[in-house]
Parts: structure tokens; sequence; C-alpha cells
């Protein structure tokens, strides 16, 4: 279990995707496997902001939708929104200089986007009703993907963008490294700008 990872040796990078979401203290992960990074190496994750995702023109639905798998993610104990909190992350946890890139995905009718809304709503139902969603209770699952296809297509055509925005963070390890006297001569540990929240 994270952060509990113990290397012989540094590696040239730390990449994670949707992971730090999970995680009750993200930041003290972070900075617990940062020190297996070797002086000069990348430390990159990719985490979703699921709370801004939406059909524009606004549909509903899918708005509905978006609400009930951020209740049921936060039902789990997970952030639905650690895509916007990242940087502060990879900052806090000492890494100097992080820097955060954004996609959105975008894709009308016809795309996967409406297929795995409905998909993602049906695996997430038990803890949607255990969230409290009393919405979704009367939720008929089966019908759900067809009759978001049709108030997408009625909204906006084919075109329309319904996406989560995604972003990537990154930052470098700078500095030299220290010798842990008791790891040996293999183990060493990088030394890593501090931002000012560790100052
Ligand atoms: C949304 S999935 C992402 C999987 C993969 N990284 C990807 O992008 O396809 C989240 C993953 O985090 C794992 N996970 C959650 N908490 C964890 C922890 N404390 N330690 C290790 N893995 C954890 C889960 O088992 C799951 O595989």
């Amino acid at each position: 279990m994270l952060p509990d990872v113990e290397l012989a040796e540094p590696v040239d990078a730390l990449v994670g995707r949707l992971i730090l979401m999970h995680l009750a203290d993200s930041v003290t992960v972070v900075k617990e496997l940062t020190r297996c990074v070797r002086p000069g190496g990348l430390v990159t994750f990719q985490e979703i902001n699921i709370s801004r995702a939406r059909a524009i023109p606004d549909v509903p639905l899918v708005t509905t939708c978006r609400e009930w798998i951020c209740a049921a993610q936060r039902e789990a104990g997970s952030n639905p929104d650690m895509g916007e909190q990242l940087a502060q992350v990879l900052w806090s946890a000492g890494l100097a200089r992080p820097e955060v890139a954004v996609a959105v995905s975008t894709g009308g009718a016809d795309s996967p986007a409406v297929s795995l809304i409905a998909e993602t709503v049906r695996s997430l139902l038990p803890l949607i009703e255990r969230g409290g969603a009393a919405d979704a209770r009367t939720e008929d699952i089966d019908t759900l993907r067809g009759r978001l296809l049709a108030r997408v297509r009625a909204g906006a055509g084919d075109r329309l963008p319904v996406g989560a925005g995604r972003r990537v963070g990154a930052a470098r390890v700078v500095r030299g490294v220290r010798r842990m006297p008791s790891a040996g001569p293999t183990h060493r540990r990088p030394e890593y700008e501090a931002g000012p929240a560790h100052r």
C-alpha cells in the first residue's frame, strides 16, 4: 500500500494516473515517493476534475449524472477534484516549480463520453445510493445511456463537447544527493528544494 515502497536504488521518474484522488494524504505519499527519485528525475501525475464535467450547451441529465458520480467518489473517501489541487499537492510535497497542463476531452453523441458517463453511474450505483442521492434510487439504469444520447443529440447535435478536465502536473527533483548512512552506497536520497510551505 502507498506510500510504503522500498526500492534498492533511485528511479528516473515517478508516474501516477488517477491515484492521488484515492489517497487520504496525497501530500505525504508524493513526498515519501519522491525520495525514491534521483536528482533531476521527473515526478508526474495525471488527475481529473469530475465536478467540472458538463455538456455545452447544458444537458441537465449529464449534470445530474456528474453530481451522482461526485457523490459516490466522496462516499468512497475519494476526491473528485484532485486535478485542480494537483499543483498545490506537488508544491506542498516540497517539489519546486511544479507545472500543470490541462486537457479537456470533448465529444458528442458518437464519442465514448456518453457511454462512459452511463457505465460509470451503473458501476457506482450502490455507492451513489449509499451517499444519499435519493433521485438515483428511481433511476432506470438500463435506459440511462439511451436517454443521455437522445438529450445530447437534441441539445447540440454530434459535435457537442462533453468533458471533464484532466490535469497533468510535473516537477523535477532538484539539487544534489545526500548519502543515507544506513542504506549503503547505492541508496541515495535526493534533497529537493522546498516550496514556501516548507520554509
Ligand atoms: C482509478 S484507478 C487508476 C488505475 C491506473 N493508474 C489507471 O490510470 O488506469 C485507481 C487505482 O488506485 C489504487 N489504489 C487506491 N488506493 C491505493 C493505495 N493506498 N495504495 C495503492 N494503490 C491504491 C486502486 O487499487 C486502483 O487500482
